[in-house]
């Protein structure tokens, strides 16, 4: 039985990602999910399955070394899958000393326990892996054609890219120098059930429903690659299988769409079915983010001839499904955006 180590399962993917693992291993593999619960972390998110016996959460800090040591020592972990991060670019943007700190220091605190727990004398712990969860960021910008591939050159832009561009150096260190089994995966933007609304689209969704304005940066042509989230679970999991030790495997799929493409859809879909007066008058167009990406778009093809996958979900679908679990779940989005998020966001747009 392989036991994991899941950092960050309390946020978005982390806990999409426990969700898909128990379900489809059952009581197959053992998951132990560490987490800080930062106001991204939500213990909610993990109600259906905190009664499994093959299950436990763990409240922490990755930057914790003695806490990260006596776990290992505790819990002999077969694989480090390591989502926590601090994840959103505008909050990087006003403070990107904690990214540095979570993203750079907490992720070479893991990854020297995960070192000592399983250097042996002829090498690491038969089958061990580190994976390290990355994103599309941190190759930079496109222009209007091209993908990113795995040898695209790191050109991050963010405090928030450059923190994970560290970090996956970081990674790529410990597995040129010491030898270590790691994975790094980089996925293009996520959406679906439990992703914090400060994110575009679930913050769309939650502004729509309370007829509040939708704000959309610039011109509103920015464009971004969209996975389901599920998707990319069943990606991580192949990686973690079968990848070839020491590679990068991008993922994500040809599903570009502009910002206001994405606004459109979910206005569309709203006034349709739940309210006609959901409707393009919300919209505001706000100040640009500062050093704005333009265009993400990624080259699946190593993960696909490699390990076979793809992403299943077309947009449509998706996109339905993610807006149908926020309106089944508005008790999950009354209690995430109580208290701190109604300071933090009337400042986010603050004079624009
Ligand atoms: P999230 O912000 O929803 O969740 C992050 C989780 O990490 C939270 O539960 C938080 O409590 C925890 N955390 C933060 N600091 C911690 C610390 N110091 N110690 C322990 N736990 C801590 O993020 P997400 O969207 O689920 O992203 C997960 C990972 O995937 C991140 O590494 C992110 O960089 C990467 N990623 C996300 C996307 C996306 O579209 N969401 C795209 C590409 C890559
Ligand atoms: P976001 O969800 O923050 O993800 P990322 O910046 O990591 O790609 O933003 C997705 C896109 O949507 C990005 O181009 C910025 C834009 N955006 C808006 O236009 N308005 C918003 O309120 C937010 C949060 C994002």
């Amino acid at each position: 039985m392989k036991t994991y180590l899941v950092t960050g399962g309390a946020g978005f993917i982390g806990s999409n990602f426990v969700h898909y693992m128990l379900n489809k291993y059952s009581k197959d593999i053992k998951i132990v999910n560490f987490d800080k619960l930062t106001y991204a972390g939500n213990l909610e998110n993990l109600k259906e399955i905190e009664d499994r016996t093959n299950y436990t959460f763990v409240q922490g800090d990755v930057c914790d070394k003695e806490l990260v040591e006596k776990l290992f020592k505790k819990y002999d972990f077969d694989y480090v899958v390591n989502f926590a991060a601090e994840s959103h670019v505008d909050r990087s943007i006003k403070e990107p000393e904690i990214f540095v700190k979570t993203n750079v220091l907490g992720t070479v605190n893991l990854l020297n326990c995960a070192k000592n727990a399983w250097e042996t004398q002829n090498g690491f712990k038969n089958g061990a892996k580190f994976l390290q969860v990355s994103t599309d960021e941190v190759y930079g910008s496109l222009g209007e054609s091209g993908y990113f591939v795995e040898t695209t050159p790191i050109d991050s832009h963010s405090p928030y890219a450059s923190s994970k561009a560290a970090s996956d150096l970081m990674v790529k260190a410990y597995s040129d120098t010491y030898k270590m089994p790691i994975n790094i995966t980089r996925c293009s933007n996520n959406y679906g059930a439990y992703q914090f609304p400060e994110k575009l689209i679930p913050l769309l969704i939650n502004n729509c429903l309370h007829h509040e304005d939708l704000p959309v940066y610039g011109d509103g042509l920015n464009i971004r690659d969209w996975l389901y989230v599920e998707d990319h679970c069943k990606a991580i999991d192949m990686v973690i299988e079968s990848g070839r030790l020491g590679e990068v495997y991008n993922i994500g799929g040809h599903n570009e769409k502009t910002n206001i493409l994405i606004v459109n859809s979910i206005i569309s879909y709203l006034n349709e079915n739940v309210d006609k007066e959901i409707t393009q008058d919300l919209i505001k167009h706000v100040a640009d983010r500062l050093g704005h990406d333009r265009r993400y778009g990624i080259d699946p093809t190593k993960i696909k001839d490699e390990l076979g996958w793809y992403p299943e979900t077309t947009f449509e679908v998706g996109i339905k499904r993610t807006i149908q679990w926020y309106l089944d779940n508005k008790k999950w989005m009354k209690n995430v955006t109580t208290g701190e998020y109604q300071k933090y966001y009337k400042n986010m747009y603050k004079g624009v």
